[in-house]
């Protein structure tokens, strides 16, 4: 069976919901149910005899070390982080505590564990970290793809954070031989994203009438990967990476974000019209920057193609299309995570007017 922490997340959710789509053997969850963490993501796989859920930090070691000896993993998929940008501005000690802490305690109790297994299960045992594109920091317009040997500048406590785990995940098997595979990943998009990253977060604006915040300029740009070759992507590096291994994973698919937020209003136009027959793109407004938002980035992924065959199948036209369509078919999810401590979020962070 695998370990894998934070799948009540976003990407964590999709990735076990793939996992059973492709695979027998049992998956084991370990989430703290943070806000992002929801097990409304998980409704249709509770019941599967081969999902098991353990409520718990990976900050613990002492309750890892006991699970990871209880259920003996062969592998840890590490998905528990604190993940938004904007919330590290407001807020940077949780990303220190879980991101940078909770990875260095998870690190010790696997070390512990894998090193007391019996040879064939150590050699086959597998550690695979899952860190972003942001570690990176930004490229100017012209500057090529990050490429695994780019120098790591990260200038959010959000991206420090993954930076200073991803050198702690290094260290670890370096040092002490643990094997250990990262995947760096461009921006996801999808079911199940919680609303307040960028695409789900103009859906449900767009729906709801209000504002589209777009920040400064609308002209940083990201290259979008659909969730599903994301959760592909880890499948494949996980059953074929080379231990110590690095692999960016992106979509080949660089949009301003303004392109990206007409993009959603048209295929709403078309989906859900507003009931005025005016276009959705009526609703956008230009807010205030982030504080350091980078420019952009890009993700040069062509070591994953050529090593392990893995290459994205949507394209960000078509992902978007399932994505607005996925939005629309999920009201009762929507209203699920839409409520109390979303709502303060959101107010809290763009203001009254914009909420
Ligand atoms: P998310 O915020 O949706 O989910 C994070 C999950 O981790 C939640 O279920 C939360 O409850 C859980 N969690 C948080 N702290 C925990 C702790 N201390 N112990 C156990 N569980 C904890 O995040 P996501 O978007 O699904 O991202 C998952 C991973 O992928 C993160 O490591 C993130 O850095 C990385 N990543 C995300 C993106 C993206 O675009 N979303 C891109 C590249 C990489
Ligand atoms: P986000 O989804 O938060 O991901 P990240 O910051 O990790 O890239 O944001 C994606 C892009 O969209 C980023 O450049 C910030 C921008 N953005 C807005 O313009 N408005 C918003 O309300 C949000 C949440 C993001």
């Amino acid at each position: 069976m695998i370990l894998v922490t934070g799948a009540a997340g976003f990407i964590g959710s999709n990735f076990v919901h793939a996992w059973f789509a492709a695979k027998r053997e049992p998956l084991l969850n370990l989430d703290r149910l943070t806000y992002a963490g929801n097990p409304a993501n998980l409704a249709a796989v509770q019941d599967d005899p081969r999902y098991g859920f353990v409520h718990g930090d990976i900050g613990d070691r002492a309750a890892v070390r006991e699970l990871l000896r209880h259920h003996r993993p062969r592998a840890v998929v590490n998905f528990a982080a604190e993940s938004h940008v904007d919330r590290s501005i407001h807020g940077p000690d949780a990303f220190v505590t879980t991101n940078i802490v909770g990875t260095f305690h998870l690190l010790e109790a696997v070390r512990e564990y894998w090193q007391e297994l019996p040879d064939a299960e150590r050699a086959a045992f597998r550690f695979l970290h899952v860190s972003t594109d942001e570690v990176y920091g930004a490229l100017t317009p012209e500057a090529p793809a990050f490429r695994e040997s780019h120098a790591y500048a990260p200038t959010s406590p959000y991206s420090a954070s993954k930076a200073a785990s991803d050198h702690l995940v290094r260290a670890w098997h370096h040092t002490y031989g643990l094997p250990v595979l990262t995947t760096n990943c461009s921006n996801n998009y999808g079911p199940y994203q919680f609303p307040e990253k960028l695409i789900p977060l103009v859906i449900l604006h767009a729906l709801e009438g209000k504002p589209l915040p777009v920040y400064g300029d609308g002209m940083q740009v990201r290259d979008w990967l659909y969730v599903e070759d994301h959760c592909r992507a880890v499948m494949r590096v996980l059953e074929a990476g080379r231990p110590g291994e690095v692999y960016n994973v992106g979509g080949w698919d660089e949009r301003p974000n303004l392109d990206v937020v007409r993009r959603i209003c048209r295929l709403l136009d078309a989906a859900r019209p507003r009931l005025d027959g005016s276009p959705y793109e009526t609703q956008l407004a230009f807010v205030p920057d982030r504080p350091g938002h980078d420019r952009r980035y890009a993700i040069d992924a062509r070591k994953i193609e050529r090593e392990l065959g893995w290459r994205p199948q949507e394209t960000f036209e078509s992902g978007l299309a399932k994505t607005v369509r996925w939005y629309l078919e999920h009201p009762d999810w929507v209203e699920g995570v839409t409520s109390g401590a979303y709502r303060s979020w959101v107010t809290g962070h763009y203001g009254q007017g914009l909420a």
